[in-house]
């Protein structure tokens, strides 16, 4: 791997060599700990995740790849911490920073881990937060390597709610050569100003449109997320019905190409962005997804600590 990049709040905290260089890094710790070779670099190391949030997938995928790296993962919601209410998150940063070797942190505002990661003098790592959520693209776009063989020269049609996961999407076209289509309203557009700074020097291509046919078409990736994400669940009844019509369903699967991949970050609410026979079919590959966030995140954790 080339130069250490010491936090990850969003993937363009890499450039897109350092960027393919981890994935690769990523399939090869795979492979590594599939043959049972399991190198324990995190050795006497804590690491805290603090989670604002509910958490199925990055909480345990986290907290195994820590144990698996050698660590000790300590979870700590904001009922304990309290984050820039009991003390300013400047003072919380230099406080944790004396007791562990790393945070992982999901929360609500992108610019309170900014805070975070500018007072620690540790790593930290955006586990998500209402603007992006960059280790869940990345270990996508492993799996994506996985199953299509390549990460560039890729059509990527992303369904839905221009939320945190759109965002993503949207700084993985900046730093990589894909072709992503966003299909979604007026209302639900993930900010004009975020896409153009993202668009910015990018070396992907972005196109929002309102005709989710038009964004399925010869598509390589399907893509979908929640249409309310957490914390926005008062939004719901009014998203469902704004968004009905980018449902990733078995009509926007039959105008991608038939090799395409059906990828949903999860959780899913079946029958709603997806249907049922769309996310079990198949093209789907879910689960390998969920899988992977495992092995992408322990890369990411590694880099940002300096290991190889
Ligand atoms: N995809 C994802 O981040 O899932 P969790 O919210 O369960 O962590
Ligand atoms: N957009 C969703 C993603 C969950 C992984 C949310 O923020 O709730």
């Amino acid at each position: 791997m080339t130069a250490i990049t010491r936090n990850f709040l969003t993937q363009t905290d890499l450039n897109r060599e350092e960027f393919i260089d981890l994935i690769d890094h990523a399939i090869r710790l795979k492979d590594q700990t599939q043959a049972g070779v399991c190198p324990q670099p995190l050795a006497g190391k804590a690491v805290g995740l603090i989670f604002h949030k509910p958490s199925l997938r990055t909480r345990i995928s986290f907290e195994v790849g820590v144990q698996q790296l050698g660590g000790n993962a300590l979870f700590v919601t904001d009922k304990e911490i309290q984050l820039g209410v009991r003390e300013t998150i400047a003072d919380a940063a230099r406080v944790l920073s004396r007791y562990l070797s790393m945070i992982v942190i999901r929360t609500f505002h992108q610019q309170d881990i900014e805070e975070l990661a500018k007072y620690a003098d540790i790593p930290v790592i955006n586990a998500l937060t209402d603007l992006v959520h960059p280790c869940q693209v990345f270990c996508d776009l492993l799996t994506i390597k996985e199953k299509l063989g390549r990460i560039e020269d890729i059509k990527v049609a992303y369904f839905g709610d221009g939320n945190n996961m759109a965002r993503s999407w949207i700084n993985a076209a900046h730093l990589l050569d894909i072709d992503l289509w966003i299909a979604t309203t007026p209302d639900t557009h993930p900010g004009e100003e975020f896409v153009a700074k993202a668009m910015d020097n990018a070396v992907g291509k972005v196109t929002i449109t309102e005709d989710p046919s038009a964004a399925a078409k010869d598509a390589d990736v399907l893509y979908t997320d929640v249409w309310a994400s957490m914390g926005e669940k008062d939004k719901a009844v009014e998203n469902a019905i704004k968004l009905e019509k980018m449902s990733l369903n078995e009509e926007r699967l039959a105008e991608a190409k038939p090799s395409c991949i059906v990828m949903h970050c999860l959780p899913a609410e079946r029958g709603r962005e997806i249907s049922e026979a769309v996310i079990d079919g198949p093209n789907s590959v879910v689960f390998d997804q969920a899988e992977n966030r495992l092995h992408g995140q322990k890369s990411i954790m590694l880099r940002c600590l300096g290991y190889n």
